[in-house]
């Protein structure tokens, strides 16, 4: 004996109504893409744990109160928008350079717990400039 379609079976095998739930499908497809991209884009990264105690980092700056030197909050805000802040900050972290927040300036690497590679460098500029 031929299975009668449920009522619910027979809806959906009406082209219009197929159309109009494969739409709406599709929309809230986008739009949780669309929240999971945006929340990626400002996840803050995950910290380098090693390499911020092996330099010492939180001996003076936290994330969010300035203390002996500006927060990584504060200069993530600072140079957020700067196309080439990465690349300086990352220069600053390895060589050192003119203060740019007091008198007082940042140590250099061998001051503060050994060399930074260039790539180590970058993760920890950018963690800074994620928070
Ligand atoms: C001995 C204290 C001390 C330690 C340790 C330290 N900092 Fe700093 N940091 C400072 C001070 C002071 C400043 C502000 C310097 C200035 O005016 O440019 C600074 C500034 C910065 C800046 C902004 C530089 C600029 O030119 O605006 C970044 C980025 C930064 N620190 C990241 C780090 C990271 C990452 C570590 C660990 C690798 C670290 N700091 C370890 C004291 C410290």
């Amino acid at each position: 004996m031929p299975r009668t379609p449920t009522p619910v079976a027979r809806v959906l095998v009406v082209p219009s109504f197929r159309d109009w739930v494969s739409k709406i499908l599709f929309h809230a497809a986008a739009v949780c893409a669309l929240a999971l991209y945006t929340i990626a884009a400002h996840a803050q990264l995950a910290e380098p744990t090693e390499l911020v105690d092996q330099q010492h980092c939180m001996f003076c700056h936290t994330s969010d109160a300035p203390f002996l030197a500006p927060s990584f909050h504060q200069i993530a805000e600072r140079y957020r928008d700067k196309p080439n802040a990465s690349t300086l900050l990352e220069d600053k972290l390895r060589h050192g350079g003119k203060a740019h927040w007091g008198d007082m300036a940042m140590p250099l690497p061998d001051d503060r717990g050994g060399p930074l590679s260039a790539e180590d460098a970058r993760t920890l500029v950018q963690w800074v400039l994620s928070q």
